[in-house]
């Protein structure tokens, strides 16, 4: 099965999880943009669904699907949120930002009663880490120094788009670090998140409910309490 198949086999099992009516959150990436799709499909067939996206991205594929928005400013009562990832790891804590959304990814995430992740299975790992770069966003002033201080964790590149560094939505710059395989995310994210001039970071941890996972053998519910269950079986 290719990426894309097993994407939209994941943003499929996500759309027959959603509530009869109610407020979605909205991810950002490849794996989420299947997943608005559906949503614009079910609001085409009468649903009642409001949503709240994490990007300006997802916020004109939902803009152009009709699907009702709320707007950037917030306070939402977020039914559910379902957005992709880049890692996640046996424990279910994952590496976001591979799109640079991950500051208001983890804002919507933290305000939604529940939080879905769908991937392809070429995003499992053992350890956060293992496979890919911890996206860090940062603020513009100062950012070679903040950089100097990310790089005692590993190696620190600024992200670009073309010939410029990339801007995320919030208009800050974001920094991959190479950690490698991370032992305890949860302390990496502190001390990160201690450094002046870091914004947020791409650690997630303990903030998939539900991580919905397609491939070749298949699509599977793998729930937070380590039940596992094919899509479909309640
Ligand atoms: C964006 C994200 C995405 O969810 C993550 O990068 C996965 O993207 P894709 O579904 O395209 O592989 O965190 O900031």
């Amino acid at each position: 099965m290719d990426a894309d198949a097993a994407k939209r086999l994941a943003a499929q099992a996500a759309a027959d999880l959603m509530p009869e009516e109610g407020v979605i959150g909205l991810g950002t990436g490849t794996t989420t943009r299947f997943f608005i799709n559906e949503v614009g499909r079910l609001v085409g067939e009468g649903r009642k669904f409001s949503a709240v996206p994490t990007s300006r991205r997802s916020r004109e594929l939902a803009t152009s699907l009709h699907i009702p928005l709320l707007d950037d400013s917030g306070p939402w009562s977020i039914d559910v949120c379902v957005d992709g990832a880049d890692e996640v790891s046996t424990e279910l804590d994952l590496i976001k930002g591979g799109g640079g959304a991950q500051t208001r990814e983890k804002i919507v995430n933290r305000h939604s009663r529940q939080n879905v992740i769908i991937v392809d299975e070429s995003k499992l790992s053992r350890r956060l880490g293992e496979k890919r770069a911890v996206p860090v966003e940062v603020v513009v002033f100062g950012h070679r120094a903040t950089a100097a201080a990310l790089s005692r964790f590993g190696d620190a590149s600024l992200r670009f788009a073309a010939d410029d560094p990339f801007v995320t939505d919030s208009g800050n710059y974001i920094y991959d670090v190479e950690t490698g395989p991370i032992s305890d995310p949860v302390e990496l994210e502190e001390e990160f998140r201690h450094l002046p001039g870091v914004i947020e970071t791409g650690l997630f941890c303990g903030r998939a409910d539900v991580v919905i996972v397609a491939g070749a053998g298949g699509v599977e519910l793998w729930h937070r309490d380590g039940r596992r269950m094919p899509a479909g079986a309640r």
